[in-house]
């Protein structure tokens, strides 16, 4: 694909931007194509390359169960190009895609419980999603540098575990019986002894247990060999759990983090499934925005898959204390001792690749970005808080039990 010179002229050169194209040793501000970019992580990338000197187009369905009724949410920068149009339309796509040097694609439905009822839809809008864009690129040949897409550490199923006889080992999904017998830690699958969780590189193998994590799997081969067939330098970025400002409150299929806000500013106690004691690896969005800038600039990200986490794991149950303490909650916290199909124990990132490749240095501590969080949440307009009509939902469906 031939490269082309970035729009001299429309915005000035800066000396100091850090992007993929250099001319007499200048390098250029660039157009760039953030699909999802309405949304949480979106949004806060679009800031991160405005204020870099870059041009930002925001391709957004503004997806009612995210944002409402909106024509455009207002934490997006008025500097953002907001475009309204599906990922599967590809009339829409293409004349956005002949005119851009860089594409994220963070455009998908997000709720993992969701996707085991929502089954079509969910792949329709990920894989088929990804699928159009990746098809209207190719058959426009546009200019596009490098493209980058969102995928999840849910394609890993369980994370990487230790096991005292067998050592590094990789267990799927906990099995019914032990579910329903309320055992939460999963075994070793070659003597059923305990097992210590360890960080998640990204070799090991994938197990994705959720028509959501399936639907990852898929965006991730087919950004890789689209990219790699095409010499388009393509970079798969497995978020672990982001948490931040701008994150859906009203969703009651957001992060868990939100949902637990959501309740305790509802007055009600949040829901913990199991035993609170699973963990997961809750990343500052402004953590995420470093690895994607890292991932744009540097062609040590080309063709790789990498980890972006905090490479920390927290407890479900630490998480609900912390929130419930900062939100003045009185009342006790408990858990369900039920669980949600398709959910994993404990999964946290191995960050070694993503250190070494790009030189990703997560910041935030979860204990330091609650505050944020907190803070963001109590500006928000009350919500009418829908998380137990979600659970209900799921429960009837036997989805959580
Ligand atoms: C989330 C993201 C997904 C992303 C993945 C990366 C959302 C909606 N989903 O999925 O897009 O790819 O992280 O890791 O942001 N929990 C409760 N009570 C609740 C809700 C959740 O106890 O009310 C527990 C769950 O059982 C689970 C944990 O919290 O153990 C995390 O759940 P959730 O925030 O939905 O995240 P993921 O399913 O990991």
């Amino acid at each position: 694909m031939p490269r082309r010179a970035a729009p001299v002229g429309q915005t000035p050169p800066l000396a100091t931007v850090p992007s993929g194209l250099e001319i007499d040793g200048t390098r250029m501000p660039e157009r760039v194509l953030i699909t999802g970019g309405a949304g949480f992580v979106g949004s806060h990338l679009a800031d991160a390359l405005l204020a870099r000197g870059h041009r930002v187009i925001a391709f957004d369905n503004l997806e009612p169960q995210v944002h409402g009724t909106t024509a455009r949410p207002a934490y997006l920068s008025p500097e953002v190009e907001l475009v309204r149009g599906d990922v599967r339309d590809t009339e829409v796509l293409a004349p956005l895609l002949r005119s851009v040097d860089v594409v994220f694609h963070f455009a998908a439905l997000v709720g993992v419980a969701q996707s085991m009822y929502d089954i079509r839809r969910y792949s329709e809008v990920n894989a088929l999603g990804a699928a159009t864009l990746l098809q209207t690129l190719v058959d426009c040949r546009g200019t596009v540098r490098k493209l980058i897409v969102a995928s999840s550490n849910t394609v890993y199923g369980e994370g990487a575990y230790q096991c005292p006889a067998h050592g590094r080992v990789f267990p799927g999904l906990r099995p019914e019986p032990q579910l329903a017998a309320r055992r939460w830690e999963p075994r070793c699958p070659r003597c059923g002894d305990e097992l210590t969780p360890l960080p998640t590189d990204e070799d090991k193998p994938r197990q994705p247990a959720s028509v959501y994590a399936i639907t990852k799997r898929d965006q991730e081969e087919l950004f890789l060999n689209v990219g790699q067939a095409y010499g388009i330098p393509s970079v798969v970025l497995r978020f672990f759990n982001i948490y931040g400002a701008r994150q859906a409150l009203s969703n009651p299929y957001t992060g868990v983090a939100n949902i637990f806000c959501a309740r305790l500013l509802s007055g009600q106690a949040p829901l913990i499934f199991e035993d609170g004691h699973q963990t997961r690896d809750l990343v500052h969005v402004s953590d995420i925005v470093q690895g994607c800038l890292l991932a744009m600039e540097r062609p040590e990200a080309d063709y790789q898959v990498l980890n972006l986490g905090s490479g920390q794991a927290v407890r479900i149950g630490r998480i609900a204390e912390l929130l419930a303490e900062r939100l003045g909650w009185r009342g006790p916290l408990t858990t369900t001792n039920t669980f949600r199909v398709g959910d994993v124990r404990h999964c946290y990132a191995d960050l070694s690749r993503s250190r070494a490749l790009l030189g990703y240095r997560p910041r935030v501590s979860f204990e330091q970005g609650v505050d944020e969080l907190i803070a963001w949440v109590s500006s928000q307009p009350r919500h009418e808080d829908r998380s137990a009509q979600a659970a209900a939902e799921l429960a009837a469906r036997g989805l959580a039990r």
